[in-house]
Formats: structure tokens, sequence, C-alpha cells
């Protein structure tokens, strides 16, 4: 008799995302004329950088050919990525990362979610509430956690992340293992000052415990005294994994690539308190079931490197850092707390009721999509998460209909 993975019985409804798709759709079928605009979930709506397109289409083109066409690349990916990534993301800012430690992968989501396979049964983890819910449902599956009750899944070491601690979590009070962190932050936008983030790399080394560290919106950064990488902090190599995406960085959320870097000093210990590198561990996972990013796809991300692509992605952000500010400075005039849209795409945005009444009411009565902030978490409930990734016509648009909601 084939049995399921009975930790699957544990996860709370479907993603929250495919929910909101429900609504939405049901409301459509609903008012088949009504006009939508979507501030909800953070796919980008910007097309592809020049330079992107351009290094595609000629490396299509070598796949057309015998002398240049590649089959199987590198699990690890193509060498000519990895070196501009080490070179550009790290150590032109000061942080000493080999391309040998980074592993280029289809996506961030991918990655934060495998990542956990490398890891003992019995580790305790700690994560953010709110929080991008990838990390935490890829633990229940895994069976890292108790049950669901009152809004929680036992075992967990829930960070609350409130206004009252500006949305940056205090360390926990009991010894954890593995501890999700993400800055910028999905949903709320908040950022983590080198200060901050130094605690955290000084807890993880003195209770030999690892950072899974999600820079995935590092693009959105406008301050430079902000760490770009965990690994710009002290000490942060023997005990952080960082990841990254150009989904949002670049337009590739349909394109595909991301990396993850694992330092070669990163340990992780057996029942012996015997050290292994995760390094290891990982390459071992990664070639074991992954078979690399296409070869048109690598092309296309070591492109973002070139000058010209640089200051393409930089008006890619810019541009949604121009809707989010107006986004921030509209909801702020109308009354409501906000947290984010600085330094992200993203505007936490402090309700005056329930995250689903807010959403449904956003619907009806403005016709904006927004995401309920309770789909991220207890803490999470009376927030929804505005997002920047849209034209700027339809975001201001969305705040025009908001004033007439509430105005
Ligand atoms: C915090 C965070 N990490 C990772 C991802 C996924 O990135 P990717 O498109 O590379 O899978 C997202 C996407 O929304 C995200 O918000």
């Amino acid at each position: 008799m084939i049995r399921m993975n009975e930790h699957y019985s544990k996860l709370q409804s479907s993603y929250l995302f495919a929910d909101i798709a429900r609504r939405v759709a049901a409301f459509q079928r609903e008012y088949p004329d009504r006009d939508i605009i979507r501030l909800g979930i953070g796919d980008v709506t910007m097309p592809l950088p020049t330079v992107c397109i351009e290094a595609m289409h000629k490396a299509v083109d070598e796949m057309a050919h015998q002398a240049t066409f590649r089959g199987y690349g590198p699990e690890q990916g193509y060498a000519f990525l990895r070196e501009a990534i080490a070179r550009e993301d790290f150590t032109a800012r000061g942080a000493a990362i080999a391309p040998d430690e980074i592993f280029i992968s289809d996506g961030a989501k991918c990655d934060t979610g495998n990542i956990q396979e490398l890891f003992a049964q019995d580790s305790v983890v700690a994560i953010p509430d709110p929080v991008y819910p990838v990390y935490l449902d890829t633990n229940v599956m895994a069976g890292r956690t108790g049950g669901f009750t009152n809004g929680r899944y036992q075992g967990v070491v829930y960070l609350d992340c409130t206004a009252a601690n500006g949305f940056v979590p205090s360390l926990p009070s009991a010894p954890v293992d593995m501890i999700y962190l993400c800055f910028p932050n999905n949903p709320t936008g908040a950022v983590i000052t080198r200060e901050a983030l130094q605690t955290w790399v000084d807890y993880a080394r003195d209770n030999k415990a690892l950072i899974l560290y999600d820079a995935a919106y590092v693009s959105f950064i406008r301050d430079d005294s902000l760490p770009q990488s965990i690994y710009e902090l002290d000490g942060a190599k023997e005990v952080a994994i960082e990841f990254r995406s150009f989904s949002k960085t670049a337009g590739f959320t349909g394109t595909r690539c991301a990396y993850t870097v694992v330092p070669k000093t990163c340990r992780v210990f057996d029942q012996q308190g015997q050290e292994h590198e995760v390094h290891a561990l990982w390459n071992r996972r990664h070639s074991t079931k992954f078979n690399g990013v296409s070869y048109p796809v690598q092309r296309a991300a070591q492109a973002i490197y070139t000058d010209q692509g640089k200051k393409e992605i930089r008006s890619l952000s810019d541009y949604y850092l121009n809707n989010a500010a107006l986004i921030r400075e509209k909801m702020t005039a109308l009354g409501f707390a906000c947290a984010g849209g600085e330094h992200s795409p993203y505007i936490w945005v402090s309700g005056d009721r329930g995250s689903w009444e807010l959403f449904d009411l956003l619907l009806h009565e403005a016709g904006v999509v927004c995401t309920p902030g309770a789909g991220f978490g207890r803490c999470g409930e009376g927030y929804i998460r505005l997002s920047a990734f849209n034209s700027y016509e339809q975001v201001a648009t969305a705040m025009e209909r908001m004033d007439k909601v509430w105005g």
C-alpha cells in the first residue's frame, strides 16, 4: 500500500496566492465588466532588459550550430556567470566570495525550499512572522513541525515582526538551529541595519546555528549604509547561506534564474559534534537533483553585469520604487500606517479591520487586488501588502480609487 507523507495534512489550506486567485476569479465571474488592478502577487510587469534579450538571442543562435551547440551544462552553473556574480555582487562590496561557492539555479523559491533537506529532522527552526510562506511550508512538509494550533505550527520558534520592533525580529530567547531571515523583507518591506544583522551573525556563531539569508530584493536598496549581503558582516561566512534571484532584480520571474551562495567555511555538525562543510552537502544535493539552468538563460543573466546591463536593471528597480513611493505617500495620506516601500517594492499597510476583510473591501469597492497580511502569518493579521509591481499609470489609478473608498 502506497502511503502518503502525512505531514502534508498539517499544511494550512492551499498556497496563499492560489486562494487570492480563486477569490479574484469568483469576483470576475460575478462582475465581468469591472476592471481589476493587481497590486497583489509579487510578479514583475516590465519586460526583460535589452542586454538580456540580445544575449539570449545570441545564445539561442549558438545552439543552432554544431560547433557552438551546448548540451548539459555544469550543474553548479557556467563559470562565466559564477565569475561575474562573485566579482560584481560580492568582491566589489568587500565580501570575498569565490565563484565555486556560488550555485546557479532556476529560482530562489526552489533553493529556499530545498535547503532544509540538508539539516537534521529535529533541528529547531526559527521563522519570522509574517513570512514568505515557502520557508515554513517546506519545513512542515519535511516533518520538522507539529500540528497547527492557534494560528501556528507547534515546534517552530516564531520570530515576531511587529510595528513595535520595526518589523525586524529580536533574537530568540531559547536556542535555535536554523534561522530564516529575509531583507529587504517580503512581505513587510523592512530592511535591516548592519548592526542588527551583526547581532544575528554573532548569535549564530555563539549557538552553532545557521542563518538562511534571503536577499531576493537586494536591488531595491538605495541606502549604501545598509548591508546588501550578509557576507559584508564579520564572521558571516561560517554561519550563513545567502539566496539571490534575478527575478526581481532583472525581471526574470518567467525566465528563471537565481543563485545560492554556500561559503566553503560554512559548517554543519553531526551527532558527535564533528564539523562538515555545508558546501559539500549542497553540492551533492544540487548535482544529484538538478541538471542546470539553460545556457541561453545563463547568458542573459551574465549580461546584467555589463555596464549597460547595470544601467538597465537600475532603471527597472527605480521604476518600481517610484510606484512604491506613490503608494506609500497616498496610503499614509489616507491615514494608514505604512512600512516598507523605500528600499523595497512592498508596502505593508496597517488596516482598520481584518486582512481578508480588507482584501474583499478593496476588491469590491476599488477593484484593487492586494495580498492579505494574515496569509503571511499570525502577526500579519490586520495588515495588507501592496506591491509596486505594476505600471505607474495603473498604480496611480489604483490610488485614485483608494481615495474614493477612504478619502
Ligand atoms: C522573499 C522571496 N524569496 C524568493 C522568492 C522567489 O524567487 P524566484 O523567482 O527566484 O523563485 C520570492 C518571490 O516572490 C520572494 O519573495
